[in-house]
């Protein structure tokens, strides 16, 4: 199913990337020259379709692909605008730094850019974990998006 966001309504990002920073984690911007790691990372830790889609995202100027790093790690990733205009994913953080608000703040700020992009809604394509986006964003399901987009994928 596929959720819709209110970016006029976004909670405030300030402090969850305060709290990230305080760890040495620092959410931004992917650049061109880092997308086959990217990529490679994508592909390793999810799919194959999600390194598509990711490609798809850093083939935009500019990138609509937010990253997740400490210490030159990569931890998580997030796309927006790539098989859909104004959809959200996808998006993935390593299983072992889950739980710490990286998902949250990478999720924010692809929407933060998407308000910045001129939309007033965002839609969440294909949604796993409903609840995270419900809890984060105030995310609600969009009757009978289901099968959405991804119908009849190869
Ligand atoms: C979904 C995902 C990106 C969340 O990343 P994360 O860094 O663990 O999330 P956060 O720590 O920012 O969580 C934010 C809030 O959502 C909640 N949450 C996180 N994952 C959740 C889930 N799967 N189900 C329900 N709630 C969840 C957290 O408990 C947290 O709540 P809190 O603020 O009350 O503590 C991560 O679990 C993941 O990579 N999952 C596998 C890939 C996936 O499903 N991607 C989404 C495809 S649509």
């Amino acid at each position: 199913m596929d959720m819709l966001v209110k970016l006029y309504d976004l909670p405030a990002s300030d402090d969850t990337m305060s709290r990230l920073a305080a760890d040495g984690i620092s959410i931004r911007r992917a650049l061109p020259p880092e997308k086959h790691k990217v990529l490679d990372w994508v592909r390793g830790h999810f799919s194959e379709a999600w390194a598509s889609e990711t490609d798809v995202a850093f083939a935009r100027q500019p990138v609509s692909c937010f990253i997740a790093i400490q210490h030159k790690r990569l931890l998580g990733f997030a796309c927006h605008d790539a098989t859909c205009r104004n959809f959200f994913g996808p998006t993935g953080v390593d299983p072992n730094a889950r739980g710490k608000g990286i998902g949250a703040a990478l999720l924010l700020a692809c929407l933060e850019a998407m308000r910045q992009q001129g939309f007033g809604y965002a839609i969440i394509g294909g949604v796993g974990p409903a609840e995270f986006y419900a809890k984060s964003v105030g995310a609600v399901a969009i009757e009978g998006s289901q099968p959405g987009i991804y119908r009849g994928l190869l």
